[in-house]
């Protein structure tokens, strides 16, 4: 019965919350979680600001009983005909259970969860370009995938983003 109440909650969220359009990945195995946001992403390429957070509203399906989540995240350069994976440094925020908004690890087989992802966007990386990112929750006992979604996204400087 709580089970089904949570379920019916979490998809009136997806009904009444907003949605941006990610596809399956390539390069990492996961099905897709049942609704994605990107804060301030209506259609992809997502732009994200230096020195700020990438904010992901995921509403996702646990596969399996699971324990412990971690999160990757991963852009995929192409450099000349060669695709150079360049992982994202998600610091503290890998760890996925600690921002699970609707409940708690353990998840439950089939339990809906709602999961915020903050990103944080160092310097590191390249500005100006479009480009893929995987961003996948996965088992932290065995590895294996819980979901991964795929969507392009350029990183810009801080003082780029003009008004409009
Ligand atoms: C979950 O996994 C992370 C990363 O391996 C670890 O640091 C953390 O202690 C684990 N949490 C629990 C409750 O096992």
């Amino acid at each position: 019965m709580w089970k089904l109440i949570a379920t019916f909650g979490a998809l009136v969220t997806v009904v009444h919350g907003q949605s941006t359009p990610v596809e399956s990945c390539a390069s990492n195995t996961g099905v897709l979680p049942i609704n994605t946001f990107i804060h301030g992403c209506g259609a992809p390429p997502c732009v994200f600001t230096q020195l700020e957070d990438a904010v992901l509203d995921i509403v996702f399906r646990a596969p399996k009983a699971i324990n412990n989540m971690t999160t990757l995240a991963t852009t995929y350069m192409d450099i000349s005909w060669i695709i150079i994976p360049v992982p994202y440094d998600l610091q503290e925020n890998l760890l996925t259970c600690n921002f699970v908004t609707n409940t708690n690890c353990p998840v439950r087989e089939g339990e809906i969860v709602q999961y915020r992802l903050n990103m944080p966007i160092s310097t590191d990386y390249t500005v100006n370009a479009v480009s893929p990112i995987e961003i996948r929750v996965v088992d932290e006992s065995d590895q294996s995938p819980v979901f991964c979604l795929r969507t392009n996204h350029m990183i810009v400087t801080e003082n780029s983003i003009t008004d409009n």
